[in-house]
């Protein structure tokens, strides 16, 4: 089967950029003596969580609690969730997933520690729990060292958990700063006999780089695996190392500089990148998709000398491709215009 014989639109996945992207990664970590801890959330499947172990990965990383049941399921058995789990339904969830694979979770307050320690309270079999620090990303996380050494205290002081260290999602771009926050919480913590056995950062941006923060012992990056203009725009590799694309077919060329596709939101996602458009078209690299109605992607044509007619086939490079690969039921892996599988995404819509 090749490209030609799928209907659109369709979720294209080259596997040859899939595996340099991997090695570049790895190979990267394991010249900085890195460990690295892959994202699951931007492929969700078993069969490249294994890749990523394979290749040198000490374990996977999940967002939510529905990927690592997923993944466990599939037998990887190393996971770090680095999501606040709150309520009783969650956290029953969580202890029978403890019982089946090695599992840390992270916390950023007091709720959420005391919700582990009520639910864990085995000594013998305790949950390890980072700190999650907010370094400058202004999400979730401890505001400073200081209140990252008490959670910690609290951690240690629950019979059923074990502190394993820091955990951030760092500013893209400020790795200087990141490492000075990180270098002060773990001086605190050694000073107050907690040293993290673990200091874990992350994001795609920063992964080339993320030796400069020599406190982390840890990275997480989850978009490299297949890279999207996001993170081209953002400085992190370029356009020949997107290994996912979106097939899609021109169905309508109602006026002499517009093209419509039959890829909208529902497929490509409506993220923006600091690009302008909806996402790159290979075929038509000066085409702008100016806008997205659920099955519609609007193209600008104006810029494009040639320009294609209703029937033809385009492959577009998303803005932000987790969220393209959340949407699809199925994706296509191929070697060069074959189509060597068609898989279920694994962990898709597992956003609970
Ligand atoms: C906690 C955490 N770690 C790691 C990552 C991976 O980041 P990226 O996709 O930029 O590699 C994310 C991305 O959302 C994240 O939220």
């Amino acid at each position: 089967m090749r490209t030609a014989d799928l209907d659109t639109p369709a979720v294209l996945v080259d596997l040859d950029r899939v595996e340099r992207n991997l090695r570049r990664a790895q190979d990267y970590a394991d010249r900085h003596g890195i460990r690295l801890r892959p994202h699951i959330k931007t492929h969700k499947l078993v069969r490249f969580a294994r890749r990523q172990l394979r290749l040198g990965a000490v374990g996977i990383t999940c967002q939510k609690l529905g990927e690592a049941e997923c993944m466990a399921g599939g037998g990887i058995d190393d996971i770090l969730v680095t999501y606040d789990l709150v309520g009783p339904i969650k956290l029953r969830r969580l202890a029978a997933l403890h019982e089946r694979v090695r599992i840390a979770v992270v916390a950023d307050g007091e709720a959420v520690v005391e919700g582990y320690a009520t639910t864990f309270r085995d000594p013998g079999r305790p949950l390890e729990v980072l700190v999650e620090c907010d370094t400058g990303a202004g999400r979730c996380g401890v505001q400073t060292p200081a209140e990252a050494v008490a959670l910690a205290r609290r951690i240690a002081a629950a019979p059923g958990l074990r502190f394993g260290g820091l955990m951030t999602f760092q500013p893209r771009a400020r790795r200087r700063e990141t490492d000075a926050w990180l270098a002060e919480a773990r001086e605190r913590l050694e000073a107050a006999g907690l040293p993290p056995a673990t200091v874990s950062a992350g994001g795609t941006p920063d992964l080339l780089r993320a030796a400069e923060i020599t406190t982390a012992t840890e990275y997480r990056p989850g978009t490299y695996i297949y890279s999207d203009r996001m993170q081209v725009a953002w400085g992190h590799g370029s356009l020949e190392d997107c290994a996912l694309t979106v097939l899609a077919t021109v169905v309508s060329r109602p006026t002499a500089t517009r093209a419509v596709l039959d890829a909208g939101s529902k497929v490509l996602a409506a993220d923006t990148a600091p690009v302008p458009g909806h996402g790159h078209v290979l075929e038509y690299p000066e085409a702008v998709i100016t806008a997205l109605s659920e099955e519609h992607a609007v193209v600008d044509l104006a810029a494009c000398e040639r320009r294609p007619a209703v029937g033809d086939r385009v492959r577009v490079i998303p803005n932000h491709v987790c969220v393209v690969v959340n949407l699809a039921d199925r994706v296509h892996l191929l070697r060069g215009d074959r189509v060597e599988e068609t898989v279920p995404v694994d962990a898709r819509g597992r956003v609970t």
